[in-house]
């Protein structure tokens, strides 16, 4: 019996690795987030699966669940949304499972920022502009910020932002980010990427409304950087005529010359 903890994207139920989507077919029984993780991912589940939507209950409750199927020798998908690396709480299930000797394996999934920047159209990272892009998110009532990471921490290096589980706290998030972009960076929100409602705001730090926050609540990204439609960047050295690479030789005298 195993434990297969498996990142179920960002919403749209095609948005998951055939990894995933084939363990949790294989799985007599499904945990999921059910705050986050859509019906639509559910059907990979096999008809007589036990599926049980997980919000509602306390980590002792969910390692019962686990446990209980432990007994019975049943395969366990542990859904989660987006990818499992970040705000996932596989971490402390992880330790108890270990504490208990219970078999597990871990699958990654779509995170939410890829697919709000696939939303975007978006290349974060452009040359000259921006290489760095922050994960973050804002203090909240189960999670309290370790010291130093501060958003205005981030917004000195001028790195681009991705911020999670942070749209009710938009006019904060701009008052504190304005002195170390300016006010003509760009920001976009994207509300429930890849879901069936997406929706997308794109504006500047001075003229976002904070007010949207609290339209849309919760399954929101803000994301803040210079490179957000931006037209003005280098291209990239790796594509230029005259660079020399492994898979491109160029000159009387390549670095990697070609081996027949
Ligand atoms: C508990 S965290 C989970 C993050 C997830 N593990 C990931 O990889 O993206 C929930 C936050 O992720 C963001 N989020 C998750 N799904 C999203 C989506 N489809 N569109 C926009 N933001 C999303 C929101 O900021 C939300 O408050």
């Amino acid at each position: 019996m195993t434990v297969h903890f498996i990142g179920a994207g960002p919403g749209a139920p095609d948005l998951l690795t055939l990894r995933g989507r084939d363990l949790i077919a294989a799985c007599p029984v499904c945990l999921y987030a059910g705050s986050l993780v859509p019906e639509g991912v559910l059907a990979h589940c096999p008809p007589d699966a036990r599926i049980v939507n997980t919000a509602p209950l306390s980590l002792d409750e969910i390692i019962t669940e686990i446990a209980a199927a432990h007994a019975l020798g049943k395969d366990v998908a542990r859904l989660h949304s987006g990818d499992l690396s970040i705000w996932s709480a596989m971490g402390e299930q992880l330790r108890r499972l270990r504490a208990l000797g219970i078999p597990f394996t871990v699958t990654p999934g779509v995170p939410s920022f890829s697919a709000a920047a696939a939303a975007l159209e978006a290349e974060l990272t452009l040359p000259g502009l921006a290489q760095t892009v922050v994960l973050t998110r804002t203090p909240g009532r189960a999670s309290a910020m370790p010291e130093g990471e501060k958003l205005a921490a981030f917004g000195a290096t001028g790195a681009v932002l991705a911020i999670h589980l942070s749209i009710h706290l938009l006019d904060k998030v701009i008052a504190e980010l304005t002195p170390h972009y300016g006010a003509d960076c760009p920001v976009a929100i994207v509300w429930r990427a890849s879901w069936p409602d997406q929706r997308i705001i794109r504006a500047t730090l001075g003229t976002l409304n904070a007010m949207v926050g609290s339209e849309m609540e919760r399954t929101a990204l803000i994301v803040v950087g210079n490179t957000l439609g931006a037209a003005d960047f280098d291209e990239s050295r790796l594509y230029a005529a005259d660079y020399d690479r492994r898979y491109r030789p160029v000159g009387a005298e390549p670095r990697f010359p070609e081996v027949s």
